[in-house]
């Protein structure tokens, strides 16, 4: 198969984008990063992009009259580079119904709880773990997902677990559940681009042998 041409958004620390950087320069991913954009500035993932000669952009939200035109850029940028996978790899910007329909089971994000439990409108980062400490739960873990009209609602592709102890704090668990978001973020990406995950009736079954 022919590499797959990825686009990869972000808005903070890029450590998901750099497990990314790294499979694809260890050859594990039958794919190329083309374009990384942010709607942060500061994002330190613009610098990992950099660092690895790969294109960085930050887009300025305040530079567009609405969050279509935003996204009308978002979709220009991707396209002119002929990019076929949208990653969203900690990006905190909700997508329009325009970019998700001009992507459609072609957008994968990273979610840092087993969906449906603390997702949705208000869950990112650490608020996510901050409430999975406060309401007393044993386990959590990350979920890798394909995007669709909701938050944090479309096809689920892949999820692990991990263990909240007694002593667990924000960082430790921040941490743990990290950790396994780039290994599913990489392992989802490897096999989307190797043909082997198709989505039927809103599930995801992820094939044996390639498509
Ligand atoms: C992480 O909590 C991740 O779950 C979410 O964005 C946060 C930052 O990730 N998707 P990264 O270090 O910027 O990749």
């Amino acid at each position: 198969m022919s590499s797959v041409n990825i686009g990869v958004l972000i808005s903070g620390g890029g450590t998901n984008l750099q497990a990314l950087i790294d499979s694809i320069e260890n050859k594990d991913i039958n794919g190329n990063i083309k374009l990384v954009i942010s709607n942060k500035k500061d994002a330190h993932g613009l610098k990992r992009a950099e660092n690895s000669n790969i294109e960085a952009i930050y887009l300025n939200r305040s530079n567009f009259a609405s969050e279509d035109e935003y996204n009308k850029k978002l979709i220009e940028e991707f396209k002119s580079r002929g990019i076929e996978l949208i990653v969203l790899a900690g990006y905190l910007k909700v997508l329009s119904s325009d970019f998700i329909s001009e992507y459609d089971m072609k957008i994968i994000n990273i979610h840092p709880s087993l969906i449906p439990s603390f997702s949705g409108k208000g869950y990112y980062g650490e608020i996510v773990h901050q409430a999975v400490l406060d309401r007393g739960v044993k386990l959590t873990g990350a979920t890798v997902h394909f995007v669709d009209e909701g938050t944090d609602t479309g096809p689920i592709i892949m999820q692990r677990a991990v263990d909240v102890e007694l002593d667990e704090t924000l960082e430790s668990l921040k941490a743990k559940v990290l950790k396994v978001e780039h290994e599913m973020l990489v392992e989802s990406v490897k096999l989307y681009c190797d043909g082997m995950i198709e989505v039927q009736d809103k599930k995801v079954n992820i094939r044996k042998v390639q498509i």
